[in-house]
């Protein structure tokens, strides 16, 4: 398979509220030239009908594992010899569950024991069912296997909640999957180790309140994603609530600026380009109180207050033989001016900007538009996913920089 448009997808769909947007996936993989045939679990069809999915894919679907025509010549060992990606959109609590713990009671986990392709697993549900220690031991045990994991989002929910463990949005999904299918993705950054920090900082006043952002860590992650699609050894160091991580990258998560500071620290001197995305809080409190403050008889809340955090980018800048630095500049107003600034004042290589005035873009959204600004020149980026957004970036920063003929020691050399 050479990309997307050679690609035999199984698409499975499991028995949760998100199964109303896969005809929109079977669509969209289509359209990109792949051929899908859908897979349901046993409860998928309480949420979409197989016609309106054999409608889209063209194929019939396969619900059943005692299904006598086609297990007259062992129908499901075929289906799993005919895929070569397998992606599961929506996947259950339910499915989760079944699958990590190699249960094979119904066509579409019996699939998944029976193939040798890459399996894609799109977590979707209420945000407690989520956050359930069951669930999360069973993802962790599905990367541990060598399953992908695509989000989930973090969002308001059918139910009324807000939280993470919505379906990553369909156009998202085939990005990522076009992305990992293509094998025409050079793998100009082999040898070339990137470092990409993530996400909000936590900053505590006590054991219960603490000082936070807007950052969900998407667009970071979709940076650190393209750089190991490209063959760089990536890590990532994730601030809270940042997506779960595929196989490959090494990642640390921390809390605070001071954590993510020293996380990058003491990581620093293998690196050869530094990518600065988090939103690290530029203050914290000043006192961190070891119990919960009372609300009365207590002025730290009303007085809050404040002290400087360290500048995790412009630290990067100050070691001797550092990195590429990229920083990232999130404006509200004239950005391309203030981001032209900040860099300057950093003394970094490169700043790419955003404008988070606008709702549909940047913090917690799943698209973002920006500019990346560099010694050499400007470039403009048109809103798109942040996936692909991700995979132009690593592009272009491998060709101004020419990251893949460098050597570390011509880098040493010329920041030294
Ligand atoms: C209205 C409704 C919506 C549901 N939505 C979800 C969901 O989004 N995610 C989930 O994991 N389970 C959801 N469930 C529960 C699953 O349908 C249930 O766990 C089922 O056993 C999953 O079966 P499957 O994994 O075979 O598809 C929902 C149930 C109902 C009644």
């Amino acid at each position: 398979m050479s990309g997307i448009n050679e690609a035999n997808i199984i698409l499975g769909i499991c028995g949760g509220i998100a199964a109303y947007k896969s005809p929109y996936i079977v669509r969209g993989l289509k359209e990109r030239g792949a051929d899908v045939r859908v897979v349901f679990s046993p409860n998928a069809h309480k949420f979409v009908t197989k016609t309106t999915l054999q409608a889209v894919s063209g194929h019939p679907v396969r619900d059943n594992l005692w299904d006598e025509n086609a297990e007259a010549s062992m129908g499901h060992i075929e289906l799993a010899k005919w895929a070569n990606m397998i992606l599961i959109a929506p996947a259950t609590a339910n499915s989760i569950s079944k699958i990590a713990n190699g249960a094979a009671d119904d066509l579409l986990t019996t699939l998944l024991l029976a193939t040798e392709a890459p399996v894609f697993v799109t977590p979707s549900m209420n945000q407690r069912m989520y956050l359930h220690p069951s669930t999360q031991s069973n993802l962790v045990k599905l990367r541990d296997l060598g399953y992908f994991t695509i989000g989930p989002s973090d969002g308001s929910q059918a139910c009324g909640d807000e939280g993470p463990g919505r379906m990553t949005e369909p156009n998202e999904i085939i990005d990522h999957i076009a992305r990992h299918c293509s094998t025409e993705i050079p793998q100009n950054l082999e040898g070339v180790n990137v470092m990409v920090t993530a996400g909000p900082t936590r900053e505590r006043l006590d054991p219960v309140r603490y000082i936070t952002n807007d950052s969900s860590g998407k667009q970071g992650l979709a940076i650190a994603n393209a750089a190991k699609s490209k063959g760089a050894t990536v890590t990532l160091i994730a601030g809270p609530n940042v997506e779960p991580t595929n196989p490959g990258i090494f990642r640390i998560d921390v809390e605070s600026a001071i954590e993510m500071n020293n996380a990058v620290q003491e990581r620093l001197k293998e690196t050869d380009l530094f990518i600065g995305v988090a939103a690290v809080a530029d203050y914290r409190p000043a006192n961190f109180l070891k119990e919960k403050i009372k609300r009365h008889g207590n002025n730290s809340l009303t007085n809050l207050e404040l002290t400087e955090n360290p500048d995790v980018i412009a630290n990067v800048a100050k070691v001797k033989n550092r990195p590429i630095i990229v920083g990232f500049a999130a404006e509200t107003n004239d950005p391309l001016k203030h981001a032209r600034e900040k860099r300057i004042r950093k003394g970094i290589d490169a700043i790419i900007v955003n404008d988070v005035s606008d709702p549909s873009i940047g913090f917690n959204s799943t698209e973002n538009a920006a500019t990346l600004i560099h010694e050499g020149g400007e470039i403009a980026f048109a809103k798109q996913s942040k996936i692909s957004l991700g995979a132009e970036l690593i592009d272009q920063l491998e060709n101004i920089f020419s990251l893949s003929k460098r050597q570390k020691s011509l880098r040493q050399t010329s920041h030294a």
